[in-house]
């Protein structure tokens, strides 16, 4: 199968839930782009590079050993043969990673990884920039949006296992700065282009969601 399904979207849109089912229904591969610049980071801080060496942080990417698990039911994340899946999600990742997704020639260097996984096709990328950079000529190309409030109610349910006050106020630091970061790090990330479908996933449930992807995908 040679179709690629685009899809970018903020914190918290909902993307890799959705992302996962939408290519489990349709038996594609799916790449979680977002999981190479977190490994990436993950293996500058093990390594004690300072990631504002850009040069070191560039270095290290073109060396990255990574395994990308594209199973949509098992997308294991591999650095150097050691699972870190989970090691990539903490805070500690997610506050240090738009730092390194700045770096230019970092950028450079995981697009070409992603482009290369995308070309054969049959696969649902997802990402900041992948219906604008990484691959502008897929056939569907979605923008997974969702309100402020619904995008900190699920960062929080996902973090903390709840959404109480306490829970969003955390979140609400934790995803806005990232978000300011991000902002900073490239014009084109999370930008809605020409031919691109954009999906409001705030009043949806997953299964909702999915099935409006699907749809997108069928048209
Ligand atoms: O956790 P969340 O869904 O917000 O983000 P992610 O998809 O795991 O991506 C983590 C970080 O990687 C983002 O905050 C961006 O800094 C960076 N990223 C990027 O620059 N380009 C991509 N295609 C994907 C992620």
């Amino acid at each position: 199968d040679q179709l690629v399904v685009a899809v970018d979207g903020p914190s918290g849109s909902g993307k890799s839930t959705v992302c996962k089912r939408v290519a489990a229904a349709l038996g594609l591969r799916y790449l979680d782009t977002g999981a190479m610049y977190r490994a990436l980071t993950w293996w500058a801080l093990e390594r004690g590079t300072d990631l504002d060496d850009a040069d070191a942080v560039a270095a290290l990417a073109v060396a990255l050993p990574l395994e990308l698990g594209q199973d949509p039911a098992a997308p294991t994340v591999r650095v150097a043969g050691t699972d870190v899946s989970a090691a990539i999600r903490t805070t500690r990742i997610s506050e240090a990673v738009s730092a390194v997704a700045g770096n230019l020639a970092v950028r450079a260097e995981l697009v070409r990884r992603q482009q290369a996984l995308v070309a054969p096709g049959g696969v649902v990328a997802e990402g900041r920039d992948i219906t604008t950079v990484v691959a502008p000529d897929a056939p569907v190309r979605i923008l997974l949006t969702a309100r402020e409030d619904a995008r900190l109610a699920r960062r929080a349910q996902e973090v903390h296992g709840t959404a109480d006050a306490a829970a969003l106020a955390a979140t609400r630091d934790q995803v806005l700065a990232r978000d300011a970061r991000d902002s900073r790090v490239a014009r084109f990330l999370d930008a809605a282009d020409d031919g691109v479908v954009q999906v409001d996933s705030s009043d949806m449930g997953v299964e909702e969601t999915v099935a409006t992807v699907l749809e997108v995908v069928a048209r």
